[in-house]
């Protein structure tokens, strides 16, 4: 019998976007612009097919219609290659990482780390993901329950750990691996800042102890992995290849590309490394984190999904790849947190010659900035777009617009990750929400920013009990299906 009261409809805090009433000064701009790019959105950008936004210099595009968004990062994505802009912030940890190049050079990479991503790849990392999640577990057990729990760190902590262990089978305890995840921090800290300089067409050296620290950072977070990626590539080539890590760093260092018959060079491997941590685990604590945030207002749908990870699983000890799988209703709660807060929340591409944006020409050299934030809340897409509806994913409401819901983005360049990401959100998700009940915090609520990911600024902070009693519901077969009307608003 469940006898938790209904959910409350939660709509969960946003910035609260600017009205044609107040002021557009450069100055408000930039002082909102320095909290974060979507503190500068006004209302109507999330109403219409198309922002056109100068900027001293250039002109940047930010198209809304699902259309130009799946012209830009799909069938056009040639024509709308990735902005130098990107790439200068993060040059000094990513090199010439698969994140930021382009053309051949992206494709080669692309083909050589694909196999690393795909379902068998994933297959022989998921023990080394299981013992991270178990790691977790643990530490929340530790964890006094009359104290709030700053769940955002938690979220970056596994990540992190499961990101270092499927790599480079190195766990984050390791004082080294915990020493690397705080250089990252101060550097994504530093290269968002150097990237709000660079929007305004400033150079990175103005505000010195930023780019000066920018710089260390990335040095000295290469110079460590790299000596653990030497060593393990001395060892892969003294054994031929027959070494038993059963990580992807032992996929790409045996790898060689059909094309041009190359393999990965011990720079490169730096490069793909160094980006992989990067990308992997920001993004993932970030979706997991606001997850988690949204249950603490939904009890009745934290006790679905409880139901739902007992039905599924009986233990950490003897969950199978494929049965993560079957968790449904979590895939959908999960789907729908990514809808609201996507955690790379634009995309910064540059138009390469006259190309056209519902029917305005974008000239050569202007920015385009195609936005999942934006999108994913547009007025006209969606029905009530910023309350948090999971069930919108059963009744297909994400699917009514092809180019309106891409929080992994989509086409060729579509994140690499995506099915690493979903694996380990579900599992943590399931094995958590079984063991533990969330609540809000009193004193505290989220700030939500986008800086190089979707973040709160004042972090994530709930309470947390342990679980006495999971609630006898049929998890998703119990959640109604609204039913589904109207076509695509835009074509
Ligand atoms: C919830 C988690 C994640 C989200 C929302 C996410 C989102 C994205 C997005 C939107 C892009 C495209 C960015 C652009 O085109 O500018 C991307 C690219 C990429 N992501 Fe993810 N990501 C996630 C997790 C991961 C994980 C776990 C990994 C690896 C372990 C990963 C590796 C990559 C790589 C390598 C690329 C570059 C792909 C290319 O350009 O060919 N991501 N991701």
């Amino acid at each position: 019998m469940d006898e938790l009261p209904q959910d409350k409809p939660f709509k969960p805090p946003y910035p609260t976007p600017l009205k044609k009433s107040d002021k557009r000064s450069w100055f408000n701009l930039y002082k909102r612009g320095r909290k974060s790019w979507i503190h500068t959105m006004y209302e109507g950008s999330y109403r219409n097919k198309l922002s056109v936004i100068k900027l001293p210099g250039f002109k940047l595009f930010m198209p809304k219609r699902p259309e130009d968004v799946s012209k830009v990062l799909g069938g056009d994505y040639k024509d709308f290659p990735k902005s130098e802009l990107v790439h200068n912030a993060l040059k000094p940890l990513l090199g010439e990482s698969i994140f930021t190049t382009n053309g051949e050079k992206w494709e080669r990479q692309r083909r050589m780390m694909d196999p690393a991503f795909a379902n068998a790849g994933l297959k022989k990392v998921f023990p080394l993901m299981l013992d991270a999640v178990r790691d977790q577990l643990e530490r929340l057990r530790q964890h006094p329950e009359e104290e709030e729990i700053r769940m955002d760190a938690e979220m970056t902590h596994v990540t992190a750990d499961i990101i270092m262990r499927t790599i480079l089978s190195k766990p984050i305890k390791d004082r080294e691996a915990l020493e690397v995840f705080h250089w990252f921090e101060d550097f994504q800290e530093k290269a968002s800042r150097v990237n709000v300089l660079a929007a305004f067409k400033l150079p990175s050296w103005i505000i010195p102890w930023d780019y000066l620290r920018w710089k260390k950072r990335g040095k000295q977070i290469r110079e460590v992995l790299g000596e653990v990626i030497r060593e393990r590539y001395k060892e892969f080539t003294d054994k031929e290849g027959e070494t038993e890590y059963g990580d992807i760093l032992e996929v790409l260092m045996g790898v060689e590309d059909e094309e041009t018959q190359t393999k990965f060079s011990e720079v490169e491997l730096i490069d793909q490394v160094v980006m992989l941590f990067l990308a992997g685990h920001e993004t993932s604590a970030s979706a997991l984190s606001w997850t988690f945030y949204i249950l603490a207002h939904q009890p009745k749908l934290a006790g679905q999904l409880a139901a739902e990870s007992v039905k599924t699983f009986e233990s950490l000890d003897t969950v199978g790849f494929t049965q993560v799988h079957k968790l449904k209703r979590a895939r959908d709660v999960f789907r729908e947190t990514l809808r609201l807060y996507p955690p790379v929340a634009f995309f910064a591409r540059v138009s390469s010659g006259e190309k056209k944006l519902s029917n305005r020409e974008a000239p050569k050299g202007s920015a385009v900035m195609v936005s999942p934030w934006m999108v994913q809340r547009h007025r006209d897409l969606w029905e009530e777009p910023d309350t948090f509806k999971p069930e919108r994913f059963a009744a297909g409401e994400a699917r009514k617009c092809p180019g309106a819901y891409f929080p992994f983005s989509l086409g060729p360049r579509v994140c690499i990750g995506a099915a690493f990401a979903q694996q380990e959100a579900l599992l943590i998700i399931s094995s958590i929400v079984r063991e533990f009940e969330f609540s809000p915090s009193e004193t505290h609520e989220p700030d939500p920013a986008s800086r190089i990911t979707l973040r709160s600024l004042n972090g994530i902070l709930l309470k947390m009990k342990k679980r006495e009693v999971i609630p006898e519901v049929a998890g998703s077969e119990e959640v109604p299906v609204p039913e589904q009307t109207g076509k695509c608003p835009f074509s």
